[in-house]
């Protein structure tokens, strides 16, 4: 797999940022005065407060994995923060019956005072042409704001569940599974949530790969945690005693009730029997009225676990953005659950993925060549070939939408072909 932290910065964006006298350069994370720097300009894009030196510690550790990127004021002070920041690296995306390498995106920030004049569209184009020149077929990230990243060529692929439940309208109405859970310590828990997630990420299309720092702070092990001594967690072992499940979780007082509410950080569960047993354990504890969780994806069972499924809110949101930059690769990359001869033309304004191209499925497996002379069947701008990509968006939801032009057969075609077995899930921020 690419390390991108060998990719050099995009000599168009450092030409065009070097046009406002900006140096937009590579983050030596070797040297801790850069190193924080960087962090310190991302704490604050983020809008969090100024971080104590132990995080700064710990989190440019994990960054140090990274292609880390800034942009600084030519002529600034040594030590000056950037005034804007990206950062990147390789990962696996589970794609339908495989793995695809993924250029991951994350840490853009432009500071207050250099907003909206270009520096995030520098950064933006930089890293797509980064990816692209590295051979890498597919960007993603997540996303504080749904506008920002449509012109970019990404579109929302892996719609997330934020699940809520009243427990006591719920109820509880499955068959406990054989096996147990059991109550773990924190470093237990961090160890399972990692080891958990690189045998869950396997199973949906739309996961990638883990990291330490990440597991650290979902098990609270990170400093400065905001709610550190109140994440618990606790793990399922099947009749085998082996562990295919954990949550990490927290309870807080419905104030002055002596109720509580449980807000699930995480789940990971590789088998049904290991997440019945963990929705069991969380719906059916004493003095709990409501609990929340996000993340989960969008065909979870839960309403079937239930008494009343009226107990159970389940609100699909945005969360795992894609953008496709090699159309050959990416399509390539899956397998289908039905046959589909499609010619596709794809529109892109910044020129990776344009162009007719014939997606041939035989056996599940896809040929893709570019076809410039035959009849097109469908044509669709780069996002929305994106947004179909991993099985998690209907490309006849897009043709009612007006971005996607095909006749409404090979649209459910493009759906019998493209649709995954399970719904796709991104498990985590990024
Ligand atoms: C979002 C952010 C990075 C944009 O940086 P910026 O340098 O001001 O953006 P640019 O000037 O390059 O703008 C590029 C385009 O995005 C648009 N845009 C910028 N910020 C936007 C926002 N928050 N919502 C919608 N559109 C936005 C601009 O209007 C411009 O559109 P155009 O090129 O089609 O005319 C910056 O506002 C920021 O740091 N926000 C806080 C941190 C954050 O949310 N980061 C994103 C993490 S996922």
């Amino acid at each position: 797999m690419t390390d991108a932290r060998s990719i050099p910065v995009d000599p168009t964006s450092l030409e065009r940022l070097a046009g406002q006298q900006l140096t937009y350069r590579n983050i030596d994370m070797s040297l801790p005065a850069d190193a924080e720097a960087f962090f310190r300009a991302d704490a604050r894009g983020f809008l969090d407060s100024e971080p104590s030196a132990e995080v700064i510690t710990a989190t440019t550790a994990a960054l140090e994995a990274r292609r880390n990127i800034g942009v600084f004021e030519v002529g600034a002070d040594e030590g000056a923060l950037p005034v804007a920041t990206v950062n990147s690296w390789v990962t696996p995306l589970t794609v339908p019956g495989g793995e695809v390498d993924m250029w991951a995106i994350s840490s853009v920030t432009v500071s207050g005072t250099h907003r909206r004049r270009g520096i995030a569209r520098a950064l933006l184009e930089g890293e797509l042409r980064a990816a692209a020149s590295a051979g890498v077929p597919i960007a993603g990230l997540t996303v504080s704001e749904a506008t920002i990243y449509g012109r970019y060529g990404f579109a929302s692929a892996i719609p997330a569940a934020r699940i809520t439940v009243d427990t006591r309208r719920a109820g509880w109405a499955a068959t406990a599974p054989a096996g147990r859970v059991e109550y773990i310590d924190k470093e237990t828990l961090r160890d399972h949530l990692s080891t958990l997630h690189d045998v869950a990420r396997t199973q949906r299309s739309g996961q990638i790969a883990g990291w330490k720092l990440r597991w650290d702070r979902v098990a609270g092990l990170t400093p400065d945690h905001p709610s550190a001594a109140s994440v618990r967690g606790v793990r399922y072992l099947d009749e085998h005693g082996a562990v295919r499940g954990v949550m990490a979780y927290k309870l807080a007082e419905i104030p002055d009730t002596f109720r509580f509410e449980m807000t699930i950080f995480h789940i990971s569960a590789v088998t049904s029997d290991a997440l019945t047993a963990l929705w069991g354990f969380a719906l059916q504890h004493d003095l709990v009225d409501r609990i929340s969780v996000d993340l989960r994806p969008i065909d979870d069972p839960l309403p079937w676990l239930v008494s009343d499924r009226r107990g159970v809110e389940v609100v699909v949101h945005d969360h795992g953005w894609l953008r496709i930059l090699d159309v050959p690769a990416a399509l390539s990359a899956r397998t289908y659950r039905a046959p589909i001869d499609v010619v596709l033309r794809v529109v892109d304004s910044l020129g990776f993925a344009e162009g007719s191209w014939r997606l041939t499925v035989d056996d599940s497996i896809a040929r893709v060549v570019p076809e410039a002379d035959a009849a097109v069947d469908v044509v669709l701008d780069v996002a929305a070939l994106s947004a179909l990509y991993v099985g998690g968006v209907s490309a006849v939801q897009l043709r009612a939408a007006g971005l996607l032009d095909a006749t409404a057969q090979v649209a459910a075609s493009i759906d019998d072909a493209f649709r995954a077995a399970e719904a796709p899930l991104l498990g985590i921020w990024y």
